[in-house]
């Protein structure tokens, strides 16, 4: 990498106040907290419930935070990029109406979908728009109303997935030390079909008509795995590091058996794998940056820290990346 990269100056994060609890969903579907609990290992989810209100509420009140805490000069800042799955409209962007609730003057904004590893790929384009040199201060968010795409009788589905957003101010620095992005052509293993799709979705099946989100999760559960080991190896050795090296693994927080498993693969003190998904639940694009700042605030990741971030969803597609707090 070149020598002028990104270097985070700061993170924020924001959950709705509603918590949807295992005994509720038991409620709702044929289901029960042990089996949550024993396959998925989520305990609660937060979902915004106000009327009226979508993923832009809630990325600008993580970004708030984020400004608030880092005290930075919302004219200093060049771009801002909103990655998510369930933009308010399909136009104009989630980014534009974050913008001007946020009085970014000098910022142009824009969305970017990459599913689960939306904010994975936000943060490599900043940092390398930050790289280029042609921007100085870049605010990334990664936020998703995930609720808004789920069935609420898809007893499959509707146990994994919360609401949520996380956000980080990049500047110049030389924190941002490997990153891998990959996209592997399998549509058909977690999708959502839109209503306005002229030409339906074919699957292994035939013609989709589903008009929700269709998991298949075994397949998303091996490949999570799978690429996650290869993937950290991979952009570990880029950064010219050792595993051991590394303080902090933060992978995408989709379920807590896939976090399990593949931090069993891994020789290394396994508290080193962080987690919070069990009251989190998965919140897509937002489940890192939520993570990192939660981490951040209860002390357990410090300035100077080596992390590596991992990601994988719909696409298929996975990223890893190498940072010092
Ligand atoms: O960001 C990426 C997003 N995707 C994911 O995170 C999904 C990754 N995959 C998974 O997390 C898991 O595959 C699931 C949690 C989705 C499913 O767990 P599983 O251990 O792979 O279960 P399964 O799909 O093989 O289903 C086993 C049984 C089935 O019943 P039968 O056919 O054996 O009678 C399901 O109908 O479990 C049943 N089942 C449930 N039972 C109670 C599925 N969901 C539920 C549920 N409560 N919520």
């Amino acid at each position: 990498m070149g020598k002028v990269n990104a270097v985070i100056t700061g993170v924020g994060g924001y959950v709705p106040d509603y918590v949807l609890t295992n005994d509720e969903l038991s409620r709702m579907v044929d289901t029960s907290d042990e089996w949550i609990m024993t396959r998925v290992g989520i305990k609660e989810r937060h979902i915004l419930t106000e009327e009226g209100l979508g993923t832009s509420y809630m990325a600008r009140k993580a970004a708030n935070e984020l400004l608030k805490k880092t005290g930075a000069d919302p004219d200093s800042i060049g771009a801002l990029i909103v990655c998510t799955t369930t933009p308010d409209y399909k136009f104009p962007s989630t980014a534009s109406i974050v913008l001007g609730k946020l009085g970014l003057k000098n910022a142009f904004a824009f969305d970017m979908e990459c599913a689960c590893c939306g904010f994975l790929y936000g943060l490599d384009m900043a940092s390398s728009m930050i790289q280029s040199g042609r921007y100085k201060r870049i605010v990334v968010i990664g936020a998703d109303k995930m609720s808004t795409l789920i069935d609420y009788t898809d007893r499959q589905t509707c146990v994994l997935f919360g609401d949520g957003a996380g956000a980080m101010v990049l500047g110049k620095g030389d924190n941002y030390l490997a990153s891998k992005l990959t996209s592997t052509p399998m549509p058909d293993v977690i999708y959502y079909r839109l209503p306005c799709e002229p030409t339906p979705f074919e699957t292994g099946e035939g013609i989709d008509t589903h008009m929700a989100m269709q998991l298949k999760g075994r397949e998303v559960f091996r490949m999570a795995v799978t690429s996650a080991q290869r993937d950290i190896r991979d952009v570990v050795e880029k950064a010219g590091l050792k595993l051991e090296d590394i303080d902090h693994f933060l992978l995408h927080q989709a379920n807590m058996r896939i976090v399990d498993a593949i931090k069993q693969n891994f020789d290394l003190p396994q508290e080193r794998f962080l987690h919070n998904i069990e009251y989190r639940g998965n919140t897509s694009s937002a489940s890192i940056p939520i993570l990192l700042d939660e981490k951040v605030r209860e002390g357990a990741i410090k300035r100077g820290d080596l992390m590596v971030f991992n990601g994988f969803g719909a696409g298929f597609v996975t990223s890893a990346a190498v940072m010092r707090y």
